[in-house]
This record gives structure tokens, sequence and C-alpha cells, in this order.
């Protein structure tokens, strides 16, 4: 009786302690970023002129768009990182990973 009451006590407190990961995990790759830094960044660096170049879209509507490709936040990151190599723009990978965060928490709110 003891033991099962204990087992039934880890079973508790394991359910607790995922549940409170998973809640921890909601900016799962962004939770050390900076996103207003990459704010700044996005701002400084005129990406948005070459997409509305591209395909007449601002900011806002390029990254909202129906057809947009990025997905997950592990593209989002990829896809920043090609952007920036593309402009050569000599970023550090903590300064994509602060323009994928701002670029989450402003329009793709991936998680
Ligand atoms: C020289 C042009 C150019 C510049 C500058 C540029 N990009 Fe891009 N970017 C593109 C093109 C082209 C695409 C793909 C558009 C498409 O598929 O319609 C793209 C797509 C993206 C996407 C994916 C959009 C989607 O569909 O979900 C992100 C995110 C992105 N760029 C981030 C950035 C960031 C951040 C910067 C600035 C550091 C930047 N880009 C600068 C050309 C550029």
């Amino acid at each position: 009786m003891k033991a099962r009451k204990s087992l039934y006590a880890i079973g508790l407190l394991s359910m607790a302690f995922s549940m409170n990961v998973n809640a921890q995990n909601g900016e799962r790759l962004f939770a050390a970023a900076n996103p207003s830094a990459g704010k700044t960044m996005h701002a400084e660096n005129n990406c948005a002129a070459c997409h509305q170049q591209r395909t007449e879209k601002n900011e806002q509507a390029f990254y909202t768009r129906a057809d947009r490709k990025v997905s997950t936040q592990e593209k989002l990151i990829s896809q920043v990182a090609a952007c920036s190599t593309q402009l050569n723009l000599g970023l550090f990978p903590e300064d994509e990973l602060n323009l994928a965060a701002y670029l989450n928490r402003e329009y793709y709110k991936l998680k």
C-alpha cells in the first residue's frame, strides 16, 4: 500500500514536471535571445527593402503572407542565416538568433 502511494506520487510529480517544462519551452529556441536587438538589426540591415523589391510586400505583409515558407523555429533561423549570408552582413550566429527571435515574436509566433 505504501509502495503504491509513493509510485502514485512519483507519477504526479513527473507529470507536473513535464507540464512545467513545456510551459517554459513556449519560446523554445529563442528563450535566451534578445528580440529587441533583433528588431534594431532588422531595420539597420534593410531586410525589408529587398523582400519588398522582390515581392511587392511590406515587412508585415511579407512575413505573414499565406504562402510563406517558414513553418518552424529551426527553419526561421536557417532562413535568416541564408539571407544574411546572401547579404554578406557578417552577422554572428547570436545576431541571427536575435533577428529570428524578433520575427517570431512579431510575425511567425512559432512554438
Ligand atoms: C538580397 C535580397 C534579400 C535580403 C537583403 C534579405 N532577404 Fe530575406 N529573403 C529573400 C528572398 C528572395 C526570400 C524568399 C522569398 C520567396 O520565397 O518568395 C527571402 C525570405 C526570407 C524569409 C522567409 C519568409 C517566408 O516565406 O517565411 C525570412 C524570414 C527572411 N528572408 C529574413 C531576412 C532577414 C532577417 C534579412 C535581413 C538580415 C533578409 N531576409 C534580407 C531575399 C533577401
